[in-house]
């Protein structure tokens, strides 16, 4: 290959401009993103045209199904998913997505997403698996095992995954989308590089995505320690990818580089291994080379994972071209729905039932009000990137996906001819002159259900958000509906956590569905229904008020937080969020008993044995998630209040008693000290174990780690 054929490799372009596509040939472009159907085989075919014919790796963002596709299966955002606790659930959308990611001739997705949601003002919330880093890497994990499953990637079954943003993303000051993220390197350690270390060991990831920001000063896609180092020390064998167009950032936005070209230099030496976007970053490299500030063997080095993967794909063999005469059948394959259904299924969240106002007995032909603007609005229940590259399709009124049912549709397809629906009012507009109207229908009831939330104005990359109250006029809606005295059932059909206390307060019912795909109104209606135990819990917490943020259940204690752990929080507020991480309601009750540990005392090399019972006191068989936590009591550094380390999500059948058993390694319970070691301190830990992060669902005990045990030592 020639030096010029070599950097070429390095460059993806998106392929809805002219003049990226332009210079395919001229440069040997190696990657293509966001193309649309059967473009990747003309593209792929012009490739083949060049000197050496170099097949081209089409990468996309099928983030929660391949959903820019239209006709594809179309599951739950992350966030959504994430309240399943189910990696089954998780890994099967991996799996889905892959076959109809590589039906229609792409080979590589951007996801998943390991930021932690800890600022719902940020616009992004939704693309990530909720506030615990620990989880997130968890649900990662099986996410990767459904994309890349068994690694073999000529096989239509699997595509090259995508860990990002590397690192810290989720954590940017104020929840401000790619602005810096002020965290030391300890704390980096301690939670918020281990979900990618786990992706890499474990999951064999194949590639990674530099973060947009920088954390303390230095932009991640200039950083060798980062890009090089980090995932050196945990044997990589993957490859990193920047983000959009960050070389051209390190310039211009975050100007740590005179020009772009100076940009191209320093993401070469970070060890970025392609080039997201940056089209300067082709002619400026080949400059550098040419003056010698970077070597031919960099270059070497930087592509030959990339040339490796195109081997592995297949793509110089009988997988280069795509038969699009089967990717109908693929894309939105009947069992593909029924995955997105279990998944919307165990995604919903029952946080309020006062007086068991719901499941609704169906044959009592209640007259019922459906109202609210997300309770028939495709663009709020599908969420973020669903509506094409560019997300250019939403505003088309014609524009519907496949298999989409609305919250309206399944209720009314659930209950019959007893349904009634005004919209209420916009989600946006404050104008209210529906209001009246639909308190007038809401008297003529017996019960009324309001889906109220956000929309995709108001989320996403660009949009976070500094007022997480219900926006246009759905409070004054929600009061209106109040006022009439009839039952109030309130479904939030949101991207993130809103400040919903007035909800809390006066709704007598409240099930939090985030944005449940395609199949989301089916799976809302038989959850009203009864037909659908609800069995998930929050991965995130909902704040009382947008100043509270951030707010998680695994902070640290204030100083004067006190004895009893109480989060120090406000004085003007309540002190904690509305809803907490872990909670969540299901039709039937489960009691908690009988916390044991095998041993009281742990080495290096051993496991915790814990077992709990759970008793299904009520009348329904239902699913519980059972949760573990621990607290260093007494540390050489600070440390969160409790951290989830194990959890099981578990059927038990009415009247029935299960012991749930968890073993956890001795290094689940190791810190970062000062000297930035991973140690195991040995002395006093507390265990707790129950049904949310709260307390008081929290059986206690304590065990004891004998001797100090140094792990490593992190650099
Ligand atoms: C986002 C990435 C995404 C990329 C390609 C960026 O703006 O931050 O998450 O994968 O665009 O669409």
């Amino acid at each position: 290959m020639t030096i010029e054929e070599k950097v070429g490799q390095m460059i993806q372009l998106s392929a809805s401009e002219k003049k990226n596509l332009d210079v395919l040939e001229k440069w040997n472009i190696g990657s293509y993103l966001h193309c649309k159907g059967e473009q990747n085989n003309d593209l792929q075919k012009r490739a083949e045209h060049t000197r050496l014919g170099i097949p081209l790796i089409f990468g996309i963002d099928a983030i929660h199904g391949h959903c820019f596709e239209n006709g594809a299966t179309i599951f739950p955002t992350q966030l959504a998913m994430s309240c399943s606790w189910n990696t089954d659930v998780i890994r099967a959308c991996g799996e889905v997505t892959a076959k109809e990611v590589k039906a229609t001739g792409f080979h590589w997705t951007f996801s998943p997403v390991l930021c932690a949601g800890r600022d719902t003002r940020w616009g992004r919330i939704d693309e990530t698996f909720g506030e615990d880093a620990w989880l997130c890497g968890e649900f990662a994990l099986a996410m990767i095992e459904g994309y890349q499953g068994n690694g073999d990637f000529s096989s239509d079954d699997n595509i090259l995954a995508c860990g990002k943003h590397f690192v810290a993303y989720g954590e940017t000051i104020g929840g401000r989308d790619a602005y810096d993220t002020f965290i030391p390197k300890r704390e980096l350690f301690a939670h918020f590089l281990p979900p990618f270390e786990k992706i890499v060991k474990k999951g064999k990831v194949a590639t990674l995505m530099a973060a947009y920001q920088a954390i303390d000063g230095v932009p991640c896609s200039a950083s060798g320690w980062l890009l090089k180092d980090i995932p050196a020390s945990w044997n990589m064998d993957g490859w990193i990818v920047t983000d959009w167009d960050n070389i051209r950032s390190l310039h211009l936005n975050q100007k740590v580089a005179e020009n772009e070209k100076h940009a191209a230099y320093l993401g070469i030496k970070a060890g970025n291994n392609m080039i997201m976007t940056t089209f300067s970053f082709y002619l400026n490299t080949l400059e550098l080379i040419q003056e010698g500030k970077v070597q031919k063997s960099e270059i070497d080095e930087l592509i030959s994972p990339i040339l490796r993967d195109k081997f592995r794909l297949g793509l110089f063999d009988e997988n280069r071209y795509k038969d699009f005469s089967q990717a109908s059948t693929i894309l939105g394959a009947s069992e593909h729905w029924t995955q997105s259904l279990e998944a919307s299924n165990e995604s919903l969240v029952l946080l309020q039932n006062k007086n068991g106002i719901l499941p609704l007995n169906k044959d009592d032909k209640k007259k019922i009000l459906v109202t609210g603007p997300n309770a028939d609005d495709f663009v709020a229940q599908l969420g973020d990137w669903s509506f094409g590259e560019g997300q250019s399709y939403m505003h088309d009124p014609n524009f519907q996906r496949k298999e989409f049912v609305s919250v309206l549709q399944g209720i009314q397809e659930e209950f019959g001819d007893t349904v009634v629906y005004n919209k209420g009012c916009d989600v946006i507009d404050t104008t209210n002159e529906d209001i009246e109207e639909t308190t007038r229908m809401a008297q003529e009831s017996d019960i009324v259900i309001t889906v109220v939330g956000d929309t995709k104005s108001q989320h996403g990359e660009f949009y976070d958000r500094a007022n997480l109250n219900l926006s246009g006029a759905q409070e004054d809606l929600l009061k209106a509906l109040k006022k009439t005295g009839k039952p109030l059932i309130v479904i939030l059909v949101s991207s993130k956590p809103l400040s919903i206390p007035w909800i809390k307060q006066h709704a007598d019912a409240l099930l939090v569905a985030f944005n449940p795909g395609s199949k989301g109104g089916v799976s809302i209606a038989k959850t009203l229904s009864g037909a659908n135990n609800p069995s998930g819990k929050l991965t995130i917490s909902f704040p009382h008020h947008v100043g509270q943020l951030p707010v998680y259940y695994n902070s640290y204690d204030g100083w004067h937080a006190g004895e009893h752990h109480l989060r120090e929080g406000y004085h003007d507020i309540p002190a904690d969020p509305t809803f907490v991480f872990g909670e969540g309601m299901s039709y039937t009750t489960f009691t908690y008993n009988n916390l044991k540990l095998t041993s009281t005392e742990i080495s290096a090399g051993e496991m915790l044995k814990v077992s709990v019972d759970i008793t299904n006191t009520g009348n329904k068989d239902g699913k519980e998630i059972i949760q573990v936590y621990y607290n260093d009591v007494y540390s050489s550094v600070t440390t969160p209040i409790k951290e989830l380390c194990a959890y099981q999500k578990v059927n038990i059948a009415k009247g029935e008693t299960k012991t749930v058993e968890f073993e956890i390694p001795f290094e689940e319970f190791s810190l970062v000290n000062e000297k930035l070691e991973e140690v195991v301190e040995e002395g006093e830990f507390e265990l707790f174990v129950g049904a949310s992060s709260k307390n008081e669902d929290l059986l206690k005990s304590k065990f004891i780690v004998r001797n100090t045990q140094v792990l490593r030592k992190l650099s």
